[in-house]
């Protein structure tokens, strides 16, 4: 196929959740800012979206959110105290997350859900595809998701969504997708889409992590999404009609395109994965790593 597509250049991330898991850090601080290792979850997040050529991001906020604000602009004083002090690498580190990508804000208001929060980027957007990241899944950064993504849009068109093959006991907590082939073994067509299936009722065991490539033609379908699963608009049904929409021919639709990762995910809102990635992520740098690495042989044969 040789039709062209439009290039994706815009991110949004959901950002606008209350973080009850992590009470009662996230009392004052959104969870999004709660430290990997020393950088907030939510940079991982935005350097994944930059990583994949995204360099336009928005972020749907709600109250208690200016640190996420703060943190992605730059701080004068702090910058000058470093540089004052002659601190160049913390000054540098400073202004990493300044200088990323251009960011944009907006507040979702009232919280009813991921769908809802996605439509609020609508007028930022516009008639071009976009990718949507969830700030609690964290991609390791050494298994690229993302670019993957786009490259199967740019050449299929309509939507991708990121899929996972999880434990059946666990499908519940996750989208779920039933799926057929294509000829490429990483990626396959999504036919049907389950918000949280009960038991029993998983179409597969394959989840939809928090990363998806959307048809603008998405905002249109969320507008008319009646609140599912919890009472909220999910995106997940409104991703079922894009791939209904498409399946039943005669619509300028186009098709929804699942990527099967294999990489390495943690989910930041779970407390025990997120101690989980602290401590993958902190073995592998390069500066904690050595040290850390030889604490923690200790630590798990001399005292667990
Ligand atoms: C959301 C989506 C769900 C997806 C999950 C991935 O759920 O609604 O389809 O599987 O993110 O993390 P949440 O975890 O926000 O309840």
């Amino acid at each position: 196929m040789t039709q062209s597509h439009p290039r994706i250049s815009k991110a949004v991330i959901p950002a606008a959740g209350l973080g009850t898991r992590f009470l009662p850090a996230t009392k004052a601080t959104p969870k999004e800012m709660l430290p990997v290792v020393d950088k907030p979850a939510i940079q991982y997040v935005v350097e994944e979206a930059v990583s994949a050529g995204l360099s336009d991001v928005l972020m749907i906020t709600g109250r208690n959110k200016r640190p996420l604000e703060d943190h992605f602009d730059r701080n004068y004083e702090l910058e000058e105290a470093l540089s004052r002090k002659g601190d160049a690498g913390r000054l540098a580190r400073v202004q990493e997350s300044s200088d990323l990508a251009t960011m944009h804000y907006v507040r979702q208001g009232d919280p009813r859900g991921l769908g809802h929060a996605v439509l609020c980027a609508a007028p930022h957007v516009g008639d071009q595809p976009f990718a949507v990241l969830l700030g609690d899944d964290l991609i390791d950064p050494r298994d690229p998701l993302l670019a993957r993504m786009v490259e199967v849009q740019q050449r299929e068109g309509g939507s991708v969504i990121a899929l996972m093959e999880v434990d059946p006991a666990q499908i519940h907590q996750y989208g779920c997708a039933a799926v057929k082939p294509t000829g490429d073994s990483d990626v396959v067509q999504v036919t049907d889409l389950v918000e949280k299936p009960e038991a029993g009722e998983a179409p597969s065991n394959l989840a939809i992590i928090g990363r998806y490539v959307l048809d603008p033609a998405i905002f249109g379908i969320l507008r008319e999404t009646e609140p599912g699963r919890g009472g909220e608009i999910q995106l997940t049904d409104a991703i079922q009609k894009l791939a209904d929409a498409h399946l039943a021919g005669g619509s300028s639709v186009g098709p929804v395109h699942g990527v099967v990762f294999k990489g390495r995910r943690y989910d930041t809102g779970d407390r025990g994965d997120y101690l989980r990635a602290i401590v993958r992520l902190a073995c592998e740098r390069e500066d904690l790593g050595p040290e850390f690495r030889a604490w923690l042989r200790r630590f798990v044969t001399e005292e667990m």
